[in-house]
């Protein structure tokens, strides 16, 4: 055994002095040191050794194991200098190259635009609410006074999971949520920013895009609150020159109710194509909260009021940025994202 050894240690130690890759060092510890070595198989054997010869020869083993070990990392150590050497000697680096400049990113302009409304209503002193995308036919429709076969389902085509649960078609749902959560409690003032799904698609309309919706909930809240909110908002967000006027319409949720247009920023008012020759430019739907919803929500419509109001995050960016397809925003074209 011991001779066995001392064999395997001269035959290794010529065989380390021949090695001059990396390839072929590695091939000799699997060779020697590697699971199935011969080194290692040798101090597996030692089992069958008596208990005398045993120590002695474990010891040798181990010896032999460790210089192998050394003289292996110092050849490694050499061949790995040899090899940067000769890299070196023919390869060399062009400090006069162009770098590669690094792509750095932007925000997205729905984003710029909802962090803006969001300022300015928070600014006014609004919290922030959220709600589920995935949302329970109650709150998307009946808690807002739209019971099941209203004709009002109609204008928001949706995309249903359930026959009681759907993807939301609008914010307006948090309204409820958020009713149910503070009541009694006054006063509500909060902006629900969030995505919203329709089976809509063309150059105006996307089956997914953003809303953000607006509730308060005082005592004496009236509709010249709701319009000074608005005009302060309008102005903030498209300039202090603009101006809006409300237009009577209508929504299940709130009565009265009003379609809100700003001035166009284009031709101030004049009329010209960016505002179809009416001077005015749409920009979201409002009105005072119907007493129905009020009730539903927990809240007694004899002794408080509320105003609400939803836009449009897409349509609010295509008037700031004077874009004609919503779909640009919704094709990460890097050359159209750039400019924001
Ligand atoms: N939820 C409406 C829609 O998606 C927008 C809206 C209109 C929200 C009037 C309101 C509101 O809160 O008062 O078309």
């Amino acid at each position: 055994m011991r001779e066995k050894l001392e064999m395997l240690k001269k035959r290794a130690q010529e065989e380390l002095t021949g090695c001059s890759s990396l390839e072929v060092l590695n091939d000799f510890r699997v060779k020697y040191m590697g699971k199935k070595g011969e080194l290692t198989q040798i101090l597996r054997g030692m089992g069958q050794l008596s208990s005398e010869e045993r120590p002695i020869i474990g010891q040798l083993a181990n010896e032999i194991r460790d210089s192998l070990e050394a003289s292996l990392s110092k050849v490694l150590q050499n061949v790995k200098i040899k090899e940067i050497e000769q890299r070196l000697s023919h390869e060399s680096i062009d400090v006069t190259m162009p770098g590669v400049a690094p792509n750095l990113g932007r925000r997205h302009p729905l984003e710029l635009v909802l962090n803006r409304i969001e300022e300015i209503f928070v600014g006014m002193g609004y919290t922030i609410e959220e709600g589920p995308e995935i949302e329970l036919d109650y709150y998307n429709f009946e808690a807002l006074n739209i019971p099941k076969d209203h004709p009002a389902r109609d204008m928001q085509d949706s995309f249903y999971i359930t026959k009681d649960v759907l993807l939301r078609t609008q914010t307006s749902p948090v309204q409820a949520r958020t009713m149910e959560k503070m009541r009694p409690n006054l006063p509500i003032k909060i902006i629900v920013p969030g995505k919203v799904y329709r089976r809509d698609d063309d150059a105006t309309h996307s089956p997914m895009f953003h809303q953000v919706e607006g509730l308060v909930i005082d005592e004496n809240i009236r509709f010249s609150d709701l319009k000074g909110t608005l005009l302060s908002f309008a102005q903030q967000m498209f300039g202090s020159e603009r101006n809006i006027r409300l237009r009577p319409s209508f929504f299940p949720f709130t009565e009265p109710s009003a379609e809100v247009d700003v001035s166009c920023g284009v031709c101030g008012g004049a009329g010209c194509r960016t505002c179809k020759h009416t001077g005015w430019l749409e920009i979201l739907g409002s009105g005072i909260v119907h007493p129905r919803v009020l009730e539903m929500g927990g809240y007694d419509p004899e002794k408080v009021s509320g105003f609400a109001f939803g836009m449009g995050v897409e349509r609010i960016t295509m008037l700031k940025y004077d874009l004609d397809d919503m779909r640009l925003l919704f094709e990460n074209d890097i050359r159209f994202l750039h400019q924001f």
